[in-house]
């Protein structure tokens, strides 16, 4: 179900992104929750940017993300199919019958959650489990990951966030921004999701640093 595809040398994406974490990422596999914040647009191009650099990537998006963003935008950029439901896989062919949360969990070798929610973030920080990606995250916690939360300047500054991104931050998940400027409700303040370019340099700092087998 989680095979990678060969892919050709050459990037769908031209020849610049085809320089972008040149290798890397290569055949890494790159788990991207893709959560309900208005930045989730910008996620297929950081999905783009990631499978131009070589890197298997598969997408898992909340229902809230898919009211924003097609899954069909990540099926396109990542020749992968796109995880929404516990309760199903993505169409044929499937190779039996597996649980996709623990598969996509054992296949995952670094996590990236961009836009990451307010709602995603308390989930992870609290150990909740009530749909795909929050349960894939409670299953593969030991892998390294990386949130790029993104949401109004109230709620990123509201205590409880700012006491589930501590509580983030000390069991060791890597977070990038969230930036400074103008946010998607029209007020200026802290709370942009960081741009693709800098998400994917923060992940190949991650993957630079994994342990090597
Ligand atoms: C248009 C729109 C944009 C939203 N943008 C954000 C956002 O940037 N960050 C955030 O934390 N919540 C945002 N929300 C609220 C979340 O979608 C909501 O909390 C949802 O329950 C999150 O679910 P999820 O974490 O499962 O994706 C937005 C809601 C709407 C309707």
């Amino acid at each position: 179900m989680l095979g990678r595809k060969r892919r050709t040398g050459r990037s769908r994406n031209g020849p610049c992104e085809q320089a972008a974490g040149a290798g890397v990422l290569k055949d890494l596999n790159i788990l991207l929750g893709i959560t309900g914040g208005i930045a989730a647009y910008k996620a297929v191009d950081l999905a783009s940017k990631l499978t131009a650099a070589g890197a298997g990537v598969r997408t898992v998006m909340t229902a809230s993300a898919c009211q924003l963003v097609g899954p069909k935008s990540f099926e396109a950029v990542t020749g992968a199919p796109v995880f929404t439901s516990l309760w199903s896989e993505p169409g044929p062919p499937t190779q039996g019958h597996q649980m996709s949360h623990i598969a996509l969990a054992d296949w995952a070798q670094i996590v990236v959650v961009a836009p990451a929610t307010a709602d995603i973030i308390a989930k992870v920080a609290n150990g909740i489990c009530d749909e795909l990606l929050s349960t894939v995250l409670c299953t593969c916690w030991a892998a390294p990951t990386l949130l790029a939360p993104a949401m109004n300047t109230r709620m990123w500054e509201n205590p409880a966030t700012q006491r589930n991104i501590e509580t983030l931050r000390a069991r060791g998940v890597r977070m990038v921004g969230p930036c400074a400027g103008r946010l998607a409700c029209g007020t200026e303040g802290l709370g942009r999701m960081a741009e693709p370019q800098e998400i994917l340099a923060a992940i190949e700092e991650m993957a630079d640093n994994r342990p090597k087998a």
